[in-house]
């Protein structure tokens, strides 16, 4: 069995488009999606159109999804004083989300098990016990440990810091933070996701994959969406 795990999407259906095209080659059996797939971006409809149309989808619920889904006056003051570009495009992203895509977030789950062979996988989006918590690279192992003690799973995937990593980790449990496929915080810029290769017995193999896509046309696109602050926005999407 072999899952293709993306995360983090952030309204980029060029990055997305790129991804699904490369994870066609490899004959995925299934896809599972952790998170984060209109806020911030420029095209959220668009890509909530691809996702929502995906077969084999097993997905959950970001925290921007959330934000999204259950808007209210005082987050949206709070996201704007605390990171400006983010809180501004949540403003505008808020006037042009399709209803039907706002409720298809707010019905989401905020975290799954999965069974396959044996193997007990758990979806989320930040960590098992938080949906904004950050599992970053070069952690130590204690902490990530204690992130994941009331997880059952046997391998956990995760997202969120828009970083991918990888643990393995004393309890026996595995945990991976695939990346983000539309605004990637490595230094290239480019989508990472995660292939997972499951056999009959359940044992596993996972690997990060990344793809080449035109970063620069979707800085350019986020630009020109003209909400306050889009060009700090614009700028992460770059190598400075
Ligand atoms: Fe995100």
């Amino acid at each position: 069995m072999k899952v293709a795990i993306i995360s983090d999407i952030h309204a980029n259906t060029l990055a997305l488009e790129a991804t699904l095209n490369q994870i066609e080659t490899f004959n995925a059996d299934k896809i599972f999606c952790l998170g984060d797939i209109l806020m911030a971006g420029y095209d959220p409809n668009g890509t909530a159109k691809i996702i929502t149309e995906l077969k084999n989808l097993e997905i959950i619920q970001g925290n921007t999804d959330k934000m999204v889904a259950c808007f209210s006056q005082d987050l949206l003051e709070k996201a704007k004083n605390k990171f400006p570009c983010m809180g501004y495009a949540l403003e505008d992203d808020l006037k042009i989300i399709d209803e039907k895509y706002k409720n298809f977030v707010r019905n989401l789950p905020e975290n799954k098990y999965i069974e396959i062979n044996g193997l007990k996988i758990q979806l989320v989006h930040g960590s098992p016990r938080q949906q904004d918590e950050n599992i970053y690279p070069n952690m130590p192992i204690s902490e990530v440990e204690k992130m994941v003690e009331n997880s059952n799973a046997d391998l956990i995937l995760c997202g969120h810091t828009h970083l991918p990593c990888g643990y393995s980790l004393n309890s026996g449990k595995t945990v991976v933070n695939v990346g983000s496929i539309g605004r990637s915080m490595t230094e290239d810029k480019m989508p990472y996701w995660a292939m997972l290769e499951i056999a009959d017995d359940g044992t596993f193999q996972i690997e990060h994959k990344s793809v080449k896509y035109d970063n620069k046309k979707v800085s350019e696109l986020i630009k020109n969406r003209n909400f306050k602050h889009s060009n700090d926005l614009a700028k992460m999407y770059i190598k400075e």
